[in-house]
Parts: structure tokens; C-alpha cells; sequence
């Protein structure tokens, strides 16, 4: 049977609403496979393929029917959602309603009760999909993220014998904005069917604690809850990371660093190079960032072209309003400092709305001499850890947000409140202006944390507190000796 690197064999399937690869259909009808945005799958992908385990999720088009395979050293198991399902379950419920509830209302959360509906059936789903392919007793089932928060208890259900651990990648809200979902409890009961519940920052687990106390009335004890039905679970925090090792080797590769000097001519040679690497979600913040770049290029305290800002902004969720509206203001926003600070050939900010390859990134991490990663609100935030991970070199400058998870652990960077834009310029400009040896020590201290604390060390971790749990439940329901 498949297992998970670090966990003694443990059979592992993983379960998310995104399989690691989208099924993407091109202009002449044909199909392809392309790596799926965000987080969850970079960090969760290399778990699952040292390991050969399953992954359950949805090919990322809909009304596709495909059956399970083998792929890149996993078992790969689809799930198919219809139009209508992916309009109400994924852009609405998920994205409409908990993305924007669980970033502290960074948007405004939309309660739609037909959206509730196609949650549910969704939920079902998966869990229907899950309980076919697991094994048999004390298989491990690990359910990520806001889209699947009913999943647990569902499979509980019909799977009393498995392990079940969740992990949430997004932060979980204080009890005041929570209490505004109409379904809270039913979220919360669908969370308890867990053993294990994984969170980014102890604040969140907190915020899950206060929640399961106010809604579903249950004990807790530290970490522990005490359901009414004398089962115990765990909810705690666990901080997702990269997989340091491999970015550090595609960091060193001549290649990279032949493509990372490229990138840097074809900028026109600056003397400093700030990147943005963002899905473009308004959680990201980077409206707030231009404005506070832009302001420092109309006060002089910057200068283009000595300077250039890279924007990436991939691609997300274009069909949600919400983010269409803020493509639009991000765009006129780049068009008015282009327009007041550009030369021909040099523009003040490189905007660049697509995904690249992670060979690209590296190179790109690699160019920049300042990262500014300042989200509004974001559960980790993978792309400060990437950055630290590839800069062997012991350059560069990290602008972070405190409001990212990532700023627990990250504490060398350059923390900044992202609302406030005379700080967010200050930090840049000391960001810019850093000794390179004041740089490097703070990168060694950063490279030291994230190459211990990498995703295989938190998967074990996860997975191994999943163990216990499960154990010390077991020991429970055996007869006591004699
Ligand atoms: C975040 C979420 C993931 C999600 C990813 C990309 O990282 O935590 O669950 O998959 O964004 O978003 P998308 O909606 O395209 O899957």
C-alpha cells in the first residue's frame, strides 16, 4: 500500500479540491494537463509523490468525467463537478462565501442558501469518493482546506474505521466574524469528525477552539476536545512549508543562474530589482503595495529605471466579480505609474498577468533584490518560504506582511502592516537600502528556519499527531486489562 515519507509507512490518501494538475481545454478542442495554482498543491505535491500516495480531487474543468490513474508517482482519483456545481460549490460557497468570511472580510462575504446546497452535495461527494478508494482500518485520510470542511464527518460516517485528519490552509476568523456564517455550526460539526485538525498559526487553532465551544457546545482542554459522544480529538497548529531541499538544488543549477543574470539584463540592468509574486486575489494586497511604490516614485525617493518593480499576478479565479473587479483596478492602477513614471523601453513596473514554470520563479527569485510579500491577510503565504529557500547566495531582502502566517516563523524579514502605507514605503526603502551583510545574516536566519522546518517535516508532524490521536482512541475503546 502507498505511503508518506517520514511516517512509517503510513498509507496516506489525500484529499483537495484541486488535484495537483487542471485539465485545461485548448483553442483547437484538445485537452491538456497543466500544474494547478496556489499553495496547498506546491507544498502538498512533493508529500504525496516521494511517497506514492492517493490524491482525490477535481480535475479543475468542469463536467469531467474521468477515470482513476497513475501519474508522476501517484494515484490520482477525480472527482466531477458539473457547471452549475463549480459556479455555486467552488466560485460561490467556497469563493464567494468562506474565501473573503476567513480572510477577515478582506472582501465582502456573499450568503447565498443555494450555494449551502451545492456545498453539501459536493461534500458528499468527495466523501462518497474517499470511502470507496481508502483501505481498510486505520488507513489515513488527510482532507485539506475551507472547500471540504463538511468532508470529516461525512466520512466518518460511513468510515468509522479510518484515521481522519484535516488541515486548513487559510487563517480561521475570530469568533465575531465567524458567528456571521448562517451555517457555522454545521461547519463545525462537519470539522469534529476529524482526529486531527490542522491549522497554519496557534491563533487560528484558538479561533477554531472558541468556535466549537460557542456553536456545538463541546470541552475543550488545551488542544483537546471532549465530544458529548466521549470521542477526543485535537485541534492545533501545524506551519505548512516548501519543499527547501529541491528549491535549494534548483536554485544552484547553471541554468538558473544563467536565466536569473538574463532576466536582469533584459530589465535594462537596474541597480535594484523588487518583486511581486502573487495569485491575483485582493487578500494579496497588491493594491496597497502600488500605491505605496507609486507614491515613492512621485516623491522622488525612488527613480525608475534604477529601480524596477516585477509584478507577477497570476491568473485566479477569473469568473468569480470580485476578482474581476480587482483585475481591473490593479490594471489602471500599473497603467497610471507606467504612464507618470515609464521611459520608452523602461517601464516603472513590469506587470506580468500569467503563471510560470517553477524554474522560472527560481530564476526570478533569484534576480530580485527585494521580495515584498505583503497580503492583507493570508494563511502562510508559500512564496516568502520559496524565496528564502532558493537565495543560496545569501542576498536579498524579504518585505513581509504580519498579517501572513509565514511572519510567525520569518522573523529576520522586513514585517510590515500592510494597511499602513507610509510604513509599507519606510520598510521598502530600508528593505532597498540594507548592508549586504546585514542582508545575509538575516537571510542565513531565515534559510535556517525554513530548510528544518520544510513540508516533509510537516507532514510527518501532522500525520504523526494524527497517529496518536488515533492510538490513544484505540486504547480508549479497548477493554482495560485483567
Ligand atoms: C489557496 C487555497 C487552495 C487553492 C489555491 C488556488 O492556496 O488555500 O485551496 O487551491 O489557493 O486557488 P484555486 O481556487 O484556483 O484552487
Amino acid at each position: 500500500m502507498r505511503g508518506v515519507a517520514g511516517t512509517r509507512e503510513t498509507p496516506v490518501v489525500v484529499v483537495a479540491n484541486r488535484l495537483p494538475v487542471d485539465q485545461v481545454t485548448l483553442g483547437d478542442g484538445s485537452t491538456e494537463w497543466r500544474p494547478s495554482p496556489g499553495g496547498l498543491v506546491a507544498a502538498l505535491e512533493p508529500v504525496v509523490q516521494s511517497s506514492g500516495g492517493t490524491w482525490v480531487g477535481w480535475p479543475g474543468a468542469p463536467d469531467t468525467e474521468l477515470d482513476p490513474f497513475d501519474a508522476d508517482g501517484m494515484h490520482v482519483v477525480p472527482v466531477a463537478l458539473s457547471a452549475e456545481e463549480v459556479a455555486e460549490y467552488y466560485e460561490g460557497f467556497s469563493n464567494g462565501t468562506l474565501w473573503p468570511l476567513y480572510h477577515d472580510v478582506t472582501g465582502e462575504p456573499v450568503f447565498e442558501r443555494r450555494w449551502w446546497d451545492a456545498y453539501r452535495t459536493v461534500n458528499q461527494r468527495f466523501a462518497d469518493a474517499v470511502a470507496e478508494v481508502a483501505d481498510g482500518p486505520g488507513t489515513v485520510v488527510w482532507v485539506q482546506d475551507y472547500q471540504l470542511q463538511l468532508v470529516p464527518d461525512m466520512l466518518r460516517r460511513r468510515r468509522p474505521d479510518l484515521r481522519i485528519g484535516f488541515f486548513d490552509h487559510i487563517p480561521f476568523p475570530g469568533w465575531e466574524i465567524y458567528a456571521r456564517l448562517p451555517w457555522r455550526k454545521q461547519i463545525i460539526d462537519g470539522l469534529l469528525g476529524a482526529d486531527l485538525i490542522g491549522f497554519q498559526r496557534g491563533g487560528d487553532a484558538a479561533n477554531f477552539l472558541r468556535a466549537a465551544r460557542s456553536t456545538s457546545g463541546v470541552v475543550t482542554r488545551g488542544s483537546v476536545i471532549e465530544r458529548g459522544d466521549g470521542r477526543q480529538l485535537r485541534a492545533a497548529a501545524f506551519p505548512i512549508s516548501v519543499d527547501a531541499a529541491a528549491l535549494d538544488e534548483l536554485s544552484r543549477r547553471p541554468e538558473t543562474l544563467a536565466r536569473a543574470a538574463e532576466l536582469r539584463r533584459d530589465l535594462g540592468n537596474p541597480t535594484t530589482i523588487v518583486l511581486g509574486v502573487d495569485r491575483l486575489d485582493y487578500t494579496k494586497g497588491i493594491l496597497h503595495r502600488l500605491r505605496a511604490y507609486g507614491e515613492l516614485l512621485d516623491e522622488g525617493r525612488l527613480g525608475a529605471p534604477d529601480v524596477v518593480l516585477v509584478q507577477v499576478a497570476s491568473p485566479s479565479r477569473e469568473r468569480v466579480e470580485e476578482y474581476q473587479r480587482l483585475r481591473d483596478e490593479v490594471e489602471v492602477t500599473v497603467g497610471r505609474i507606467n504612464g507618470d513614471h515609464s521611459a520608452v523601453g523602461h517601464p516603472a513596473v513590469h506587470y506580468l498577468h500569467q503563471t510560470f514554470p517553477k524554474e522560472e520563479m527560481a530564476a526570478l527569485y533569484l534576480a530580485a533584490d527585494v521580495l515584498l510579500v505583503t497580503p492583507l491577510r493570508d494563511g502562510m503565504n508559500l512564496v516568502a518560504k520559496e524565496y528564502v529557500a532558493c537565495r543560496h547566495d545569501e542576498r536579498g531582502s524579504l518585505v513581509l506582511s504580519e498579517f501572513a502566517g509565514a511572519a510567525d516563523e520569518l522573523r529576520q524579514a522586513f514585517l510590515v502592516n500592510p494597511w499602513d502605507i507610509d510604513g509599507l514605503k519606510d520598510a521598502v526603502l530600508r528593505a532597498i537600502a540594507v548592508a549586504p551583510a546585514e542582508a545575509a545574516r538575516r537571510m542565513r536566519a531565515m534559510r535556517r528556519r525554513v530548510s528544518e522546518f520544510d513540508v516533509h517535516r510537516w507532514a510527518s508532524a501532522f500525520l504523526g499527531g494524527l497517529e496518536m490521536v488515533a492510538e490513544s482512541k484505540a486504547e480508549r475503546a479497548a477493554p482495560a486489562p485483567g
